[in-house]
């Protein structure tokens, strides 16, 4: 600490990178002084918004340089940002950092790092960008034992249900989605489920200690939602949401990303475009939700600002990291052993004892039938059923085998009910 003034380096000057040194650059805080001293870029020749005299090309300048307190990372990707960031954290420069694939990969062992080197490792740009939500996570939610987080944590994935919700197709509210800058050139991360999977995995470390592998959270994306799925949700009174779910309860852990039936009343149906939710359970706060924008430059910016002024506030006062890691309080439930309720829709021969094969396979399973509606007749009728509550085993094993009746001719759609 110099009197409250703190030297600070930004790595990569993208479209965050920018955003979070124009914030820099002018930033009025009556507590804390910043000085941004370098900034670390691929191409030192291009033109830049600010003085060309920050600009290096060289990271060690930075990590060699005693006089740098803290490093914003917003470089994207995994390398070189992990190995800067485990780096600048040997040598006891503060991090902050808005990169989730960095973090969900190693984000335990770069906390510890960080609190062995007394300095702050902060990442709340991470997780739903513009919304304090790790922070309330973490700091203000400190004595509550947490029993569900669930949340929209793709902004892009919810713009383009939210479209489909209008009456778009999937394809057109792709297009829409990328032609708005929501959506990389290649989806694939937004819309199979992989960005908010990632997100998932940082959230299971925050508020349950647990850290778990990519192939630990069981993830499906919303790539085959057709509008007739959503038809079918309007007639029911729902809608469709990819949801990030974690549940933490006496039965055991389990983290998972899939689309969902939602009930239009419940809040996070509320959310619509390319918004973020986060919802949190406890016994003693009962439900809570953060929602708000969670992708784009500024929203991003904000977040990694308050972690910024976070910081020295921290160093400041000679503390170290206050991401303070919670020990698991429970064992892993696989996914098979989760209980879940599916909406079905089966393409079928209208034909007598269709229904009854295909609900004593239901039986036999163990999946009691909620409800279930017949449109169409002959060849190409159509069946829509809801389950009551099953094991997802019970629920994969019921329609591997009613996809086999010579009567089905295909299972077109099935998706969760959200619980
Ligand atoms: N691509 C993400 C989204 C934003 O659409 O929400 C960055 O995590």
């Amino acid at each position: 600490m110099k009197n409250n003034s703190y030297t600070v380096a930004v790595l990569g000057a993208g479209n965050i990178g920018s955003a979070v040194i124009s914030r820099l650059l002018h930033l009025d805080n009556e507590v804390i002084n910043i000085n941004l001293s370098k900034v670390l870029v691929s191409d030192s020749t291009k033109d830049r918004d600010f003085d060309s005299n920050l600009i290096t090309e060289d990271f060690n300048e930075i990590a060699n340089d005693e006089n740098i307190d803290l490093v914003i990372e917003v470089l994207g990707g995994v390398e070189p940002g992990k190995e800067y960031i485990k780096e600048l954290l040997q040598k006891g420069k503060s991090v902050i950092t808005a990169n989730k694939d960095i973090i969900a990969d190693c984000g335990e062992e770069l906390i510890k790092t960080a609190q062995e080197n007394n300095a702050c490792l902060y990442f709340e740009a991470a997780v739903a960008a513009g919304i304090p939500v790790l922070k309330p996570l973490i700091e203000s939610l400190r004595g509550e034992e947490l029993s569900r987080v669930a949340g929209i944590i793709n902004g892009t994935s919810n713009y383009i249900l939210t479209a489909m919700e209008e009456g778009s197709t999937y394809g057109d509210a792709l297009q829409n989605a990328q032609e708005l800058g929501y959506a990389e050139p290649d989806p694939t991360n937004d819309v199979e489920g992989i960005d908010a999977k990632y997100k998932a995995m940082i959230l299971s470390l925050l508020c349950f200690g647990v850290s778990p592998s990519t192939d630990d959270v069981y993830t499906e994306g919303i790539s085959k939602i057709t509008k007739e799925d959503f038809d079918w949700a309007k007639r029911l009174n729902k809608t469709i949401k990819l949801v990030a779910q974690i549940d933490n309860s006496q039965e055991g852990f389990n983290a998972r990303v899939y689309p969902v039936l939602v009930d239009s009343k419940h809040p996070l149906a509320a959310i619509r475009g390319a918004l973020n939710a986060v919802l949190v359970e406890g016994e003693n706060i009962n439900q809570l939700v953060f929602s708000g924008p969670g992708a784009g430059a500024a929203p991003t910016a904000s977040a990694i600002i308050g972690d910024v002024l976070s910081a020295c506030h921290q160093m400041a006062s000679n503390q170290t990291n206050w991401y303070p890691l919670r020990t698991p309080k429970t064992g892993d439930k696989a996914i098979k052993d989760v209980d879940s309720s599916w909406f079905i829709r089966l393409s079928v021969k209208d034909e007598p004892g269709v229904l009854a094969a295909i609900a004593s396979l239901f039986g036999k399973n163990n999946v009691s039938i909620e409800s279930v509606i017949q449109e169409g007749r002959g060849d190409n009728a159509e069946l829509v059923l809801v389950t009551h509550e099953a094991s997802e085993h019970n629920l994969t094993s019921s329609i591997d085998s009613i996809a086999n009746l010579d009567s089905v001719s295909s299972v077109t759609s099935t998706i969760r009910v959200y619980l």
